[in-house]
């Protein structure tokens, strides 16, 4: 099934359009990579599809209901999930805090649901627990890209937009990274992920959106990706191409 659908989304900031009319379909249950250089629009397009950037045409369908002109609020209330670029937690409140600020919607609705909901992400995030009550802002990297994580599942959406959320992090930390990723992938969550570091990205996804100042210039299952198409569709060198290569052989070698 098809759980979220952008149709032709047009987007920008005042005289300047940024998005000149994407369109992908994401299947529910899987992972959606989204891959440009800086600038493409990857961000913006996320944003358009949680809402804080609305869509000037077209349209964005969730769940086969059309939420174009839904607030960013709504579209949480209705299972989306979001982890920013850059991640934003807060620094000065403890793990805690924010992931009760990120429970904001499930609280609103359902005060009960809250202990629960809490007591399942420390459960798949046992540093979080652990770290409850110290302030975000002095974890590591890694630490914080977790507790990004954890704020956007604690609202147990459907579907979670990840934006660049490898950036900065140690490799060790960006293999921890992935792996809970994969975690909340096997767990029936459907995302979208951004990512610069198109390695780490191709080692997650099922399908890739390769961007290009605002427009989808090729999509395809990671199965069908080769390094040539990468490096046309995304202006890359091949340098880089035989990085994100030996990527897509792993992937071909193993179903995760
Ligand atoms: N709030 C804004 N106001 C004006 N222009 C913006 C705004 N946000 C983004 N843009 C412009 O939209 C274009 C796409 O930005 P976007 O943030 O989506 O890029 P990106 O692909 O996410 O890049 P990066 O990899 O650097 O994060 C850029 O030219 C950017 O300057
Ligand atoms: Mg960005």
């Amino acid at each position: 099934m098809t759980l979220l659908e952008l149709h032709d989304v047009t987007a920008g900031f005042g005289a300047v359009t940024v998005l000149h009319g994407i369109t992908m379909s994401v299947a529910e249950g899987s992972i959606a990579g989204v891959f440009g250089l800086n600038g493409a629009g990857k961000s913006v397009t996320m944003k358009a599809i949680g809402g804080t950037v609305p869509a000037r045409s077209g349209q964005v369908l969730f769940e086969g209901e059309d939420i174009t002109r839904l607030s960013p609020e709504k579209r949480v209330a209705r299972g989306m999930g979001h982890v920013p670029q850059g991640r934003q937690v807060f620094p000065q409140l403890t793990v805690e805090e924010n992931l009760r600020l990120g429970a904001y919607t499930l609280r609103r609705k359902d005060k009960g649901r809250y202990g629960p909901a809490l007591d399942s992400v420390f459960d798949r995030f046992p540093v979080l627990k652990q770290r409850r009550q110290q302030l975000a802002g002095t974890m590591s990297g890694g630490q914080q890209a977790s507790l990004a994580v954890a704020r956007a599942l604690i609202n147990q959406p459907r579907l979670i937009l990840v934006d660049e959320p490898s950036a900065g992090l140690s490799p060790v930390a960006q293999l921890e990274l992935r792996e809970v990723l994969q975690v909340v992938k096997d767990s029936g969550v459907t995302m979208v992920l951004v990512e610069q570091n198109i390695a780490f990205g191709l080692s997650l996804v099922d399908t890739a959106h390769l961007l290009q100042t605002g427009v989808v210039v090729h999509t395809a299952p990671v199965s069908e990706l080769d390094d040539d198409t990468l490096a046309t569709h995304l202006g890359i060198g091949k340098v880089l191409a035989g990085a994100t290569g030996s990527a897509l052989s792993a992937r071909k070698g193993s179903k995760r």
